[in-house]
Formats: C-alpha cells, sequence, structure tokens
C-alpha cells in the first residue's frame, strides 16, 4: 500500500460527512411514528465501514474536486446498503443476532418494524435525491440515468436477485457459475451504483464508465469473497457479526465451494484484476482507490 495514512484519514472524514449527511436527512426519533424512526436511526448509526460512501467520494473526486455536490447519493448508498443488511439479518432470510457490534435491528425492534425500517430506508432513498440533486445542478438527464441504474441494480435483476438465489441455494451443491451470479449481484452490483453512478454525476466518458463498472465488478467479487472467508477465520469482536453462520445455513460461498486456499486465491485474482482496471484510467489519479482495494484484500473487519 502506497499510503496507509491518506486512506485512514479519508475514511475518517467520509464517514464524519456521510453521518451528518444521513442526521439531517432521516427523520428524528421523535417525529411519528417514533418507533420507526428509532428503528431506522438504530441501524444506520450503530456503525459500519461506509465503504460504499468511500467509493462515491473517492471516484467523484476523479472528476470534480467539489464532492459536497454528491453527499446524498453517499447517504443513499448507505442506506439502501444498511436496508439490505436489516432485511438480511431477518430469521427469514440468515437469521442472525448481531450486526455492526450490537443486537441486529429484529431483536431490538421485532421483526415487523425491522422489516419496515428496511423498507422505510429503501423508499427514503426516492424521495430524498431528485430534489437533492436538481438543488446541486445536476441536469435531469443526468439524474434519470442514475436512477436508472440505482434501481436495476437493487432490484431482481441486482441486488434482491443476488439475495434470492443466495437463500434458495442454501444446502445444496451448486455450480461455480451460480455462486458467481449471487456475489456479483447481491453485493458487486451496488458497488457499480456507487463508483458508476459517481462517474455519472462526473460527466465520466463512456470509455471511462466502462472501465469503472468493470473495476467495480471486480471489487465487489473480492469484497463478497473476503466476506466469506471472514465468515470461516474471522473474529466476531472485529467484525461485528458473528463467524460462522454461513456454515450454520450450508451457504453456498467461495470457501464452501472450494476450500480457502482456492477461495484466497480467486480473492487475489479479482484484487488483481480490479488494480488493472484503476491503471487503464489513464490521466486519472487512482492511487488511494488502489490503495483501498488492496486494503479489501487484507481486512479484518
Ligand atoms: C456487509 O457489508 C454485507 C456484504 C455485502 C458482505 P459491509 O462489510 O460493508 O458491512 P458494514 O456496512 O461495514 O456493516
Ligand atoms: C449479504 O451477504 C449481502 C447483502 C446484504 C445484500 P451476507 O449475508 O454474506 O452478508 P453478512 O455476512 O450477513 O454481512
Ligand atoms: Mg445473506
Ligand atoms: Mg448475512
Ligand atoms: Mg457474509
Amino acid at each position: 500500500m502506497k499510503n496507509t495514512d491518506r486512506l485512514k484519514s479519508e475514511f475518517l472524514k467520509v464517514r464524519e460527512w456521510v453521518e451528518s449527511g444521513m442526521d439531517d436527512i432521516i427523520p428524528k426519533v421523535e417525529e411519528y411514528p417514533s418507533i420507526i424512526h428509532q428503528s431506522v436511526r438504530y441501524s444506520i448509526f450503530a456503525g459500519g465501514k461506509r465503504i460504499r460512501p468511500l467509493l462515491v467520494y473517492l471516484s467523484y473526486l476523479l472528476f470534480d474536486k467539489d464532492f459536497d455536490k454528491i453527499l446524498s447519493v453517499a447517504c443513499a448508498v448507505e442506506m439502501v446498503h444498511t436496508y439490505s443488511l436489516v432485511h438480511d439479518d431477518l430469521p427469514a432470510m440468515d437469521d442472525d443476532d448481531l450486526r455492526r457490534g450490537k443486537p441486529t435491528n429484529h431483536r431490538v425492534f421485532g421483526e415487523a418494524v425491522a422489516t419496515l425500517a428496511g423498507d422505510t430506508l429503501l423508499t427514503m432513498v426516492f424521495e430524498l435525491l431528485p430534489e437533492r440533486l436538481l438543488k446541486k445542478k445536476f441536469k435531469p438527464g443526468t439524474i434519470l440515468e442514475f436512477f436508472t441504474l440505482l434501481a436495476g441494480n437493487i432490484g431482481s435483476r441486482g441486488l434482491v436477485g443476488g439475495q434470492v438465489v443466495d437463500i434458495i441455494s442454501q444446502g445444496k451443491e451448486i455450480s461455480l457459475e451460480t455462486l458467481e451470479y449471487i456475489h456479483k449481484n447481491k453485493t458487486s452490483k451496488l458497488f457499480e451504483v456507487c463508483i458508476l453512478g459517481a462517474a455519472i454525476f462526473g460527466n465520466a466518458s463512456k470509455k471511462e464508465k466502462q472501465i469503472l463498472k468493470n473495476f467495480a465488478y471486480n471489487f465487489g467479487m473480492l469484497f463478497q469473497i473476503v466476506d466469506d472467508i471472514l465468515d470461516v477465520e474471522g473474529d466476531t469482536e472485529l467484525l461485528g457479526k458473528p463467524v460462522g453462520s454461513d456454515t450454520d445455513l450450508d451457504k453456498a460461498t467461495y470457501p464452501a465451494l472450494m476450500g480457502l486456499d482456492k477461495a484466497k486465491d480467486m480473492a487475489k485474482e479479482y484484487r488483481d484484476n480490479a488494480i488493472l482496471d484503476l491503471e487503464k484510467l489513464k490521466k486519472k489519479n487512482t492511487d488511494i482507490l488502489t490503495d483501498l482495494t488492496e486494503y479489501i484484500f487484507i481486512r479484518q473487519e
């Protein structure tokens, strides 16, 4: 890694930036009906690495220094991500009790409110974004391009599709092709919203968008394979979620399909491909994105 200190300080800066943005956007707990706002705020402010907002920010910086213009986009991807985690932990899905170092949303607020908290986070994004982006003087056509990407990538041809195949593959032997489908859809597609979305607002060229789309795919695959590996040999305390959850549910994961060593080789391959994609962005300084990619491979949390 070239500059660990810079990466650390960007993480801290983005955390503050996006958390204060979300605090402004999300209704206060006093607002009626209080229980849903308590539940939403509980999961949003429970912690989390904020990697998706960081990717929005770093990708936008490739094109424009005025990153405050896309604060609402950084908040939106974190809200969609948090919705997906709240639902992912429900008894009907992964049935987990710990998330971001705290009891899962449904353990505190019950399944009905947790389900509705996820729905709230998802729909709030569609309420808040258009007005905020128009205020920042983005063109309606640009906003529409982003919305088409967002909605497409998180529905049944994206995140939801990946989650569905994840669930129906439990306890089954599946092909590498199906496993790749799961990871690409449940994880890479939202990273694509962050990275390609920032490029759309940054007026990137067609070629730059294609390169960043490939980067997002490789980055997401790397991220999810490492997540699978950490479920086997990570530390519950550091991860803030239970280790061994995938094994308990007989989930389709890279370590389960090919063993830990081969899963690590695959993660390396996606890491190297992601870095090669960044190198294709001539004339852009991608050092920090390269550092982030390398960090994802060695992360313990
Ligand atoms: C967890 O995502 C879900 C996956 C896609 C593997 P993160 O590891 O980014 O979770 P938080 O946001 O830091 O809690
Ligand atoms: C979840 O994958 C991906 C989404 C929430 C879309 P996992 O089920 O592996 O995520 P964790 O391990 O519970 O965070
Ligand atoms: Mg899951
Ligand atoms: Mg899970
Ligand atoms: Mg996991």
